[in-house]
């Protein structure tokens, strides 16, 4: 869908368009094409201009939104639950102002850290589809001494559930109980699991990256911000990686 000659961009005014449901790629790059797209009073015939958050984009004759969309960072905090309600327990859209996002995936409630949060659900399913093997990156702290053997068994893929291979994962042990683990799927409890089918219990679990993206260390937990543009653009060659 999002396929061009040099790839998609966020900020193109056809996919702007097409966030503000004005039709699909071919729609939005005819009108383009045809002269019904006007950005500050400007008839703009080049479907990959960027637009601008303050941008007046007139569609057809209709003004259309410039900022559809949100990329929001979180740093999830201990007790959250990755989701839009519990009747329990505070969820992740208890923090988040605007009430049209969801969160990229999950994490347990005992695991803290990077959370995406976006309303853009086309570029929210393609970063959770296995075959896009987007890398996530924790921190983890197990229950006892690790050892050097461990990096290789991760590497060569871990077995939990009884039966079901883990693909390939890089472990960098920080020092006796703290390691870095780096995954590219997204399986239930899928660290803790590994590490107990070593013999370990995750004692404790933060996410430090996703999609080569680093949690802000100024984001204290129970805070997000929005994605910078540089971020942004990790996520955009992330999804076109794999067109
Ligand atoms: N793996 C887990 O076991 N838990 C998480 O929250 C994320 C990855």
């Amino acid at each position: 869908m999002i396929v061009g000659e040099e790839g998609i961009h966020i900020k193109d005014l056809y996919y702007v368009m097409m966030k503000n449901q004005c039709g699909n790629v071919k729609k939005c790059k005819t009108l383009i094409k045809h002269q019904k797209v006007f950005v500050n009073g400007q008839c703009i015939v080049k479907h990959d201009y960027s637009i601008k958050d303050n941008d007046e984009i007139i569609v057809d004759g209709k003004r259309i939104n410039a900022h559809p969309f949100v990329y929001y960072m979180f740093y999830k905090p201990k007790g959250c639950i990755s989701a839009s309600y519990d009747k329990n327990d505070l969820c992740v859209m208890d923090y988040i102002e605007r009430k049209d996002c969801f969160c990229v995936g999950r994490l347990d409630k005992d695991t803290t850290g990077f959370l995406l949060i976006t309303n853009d659900s086309f570029l929210s399913k393609r970063l959770l589809l296995p075959q896009y093997h987007i890398d996530k990156k924790y921190l983890v702290e197990v229950d006892k001494v690790l050892t050097h053997d461990l990096i290789d068994k991760f590497e060569k893929g871990i077995v939990i559930d009884k039966n079901v291979v883990c693909q390939s994962a890089i472990l960098q042990i920080i020092d006796e109980r703290y390691c870095y683990i780096t995954i590219s799927e997204g399986k239930y409890h899928q660290v803790k699991k590994m590490f107990l089918s070593c013999g370990y219990v995750v004692i404790n679990l933060k996410r430090v990256s996703f999609a080569g993206i680093e949690l802000d260390p100024f984001l204290k937990e129970g805070e997000y911000r929005e994605l910078n543009d540089c971020e942004l653009r990790i996520l955009e060659k992330r999804i076109l990686m794999n067109q």
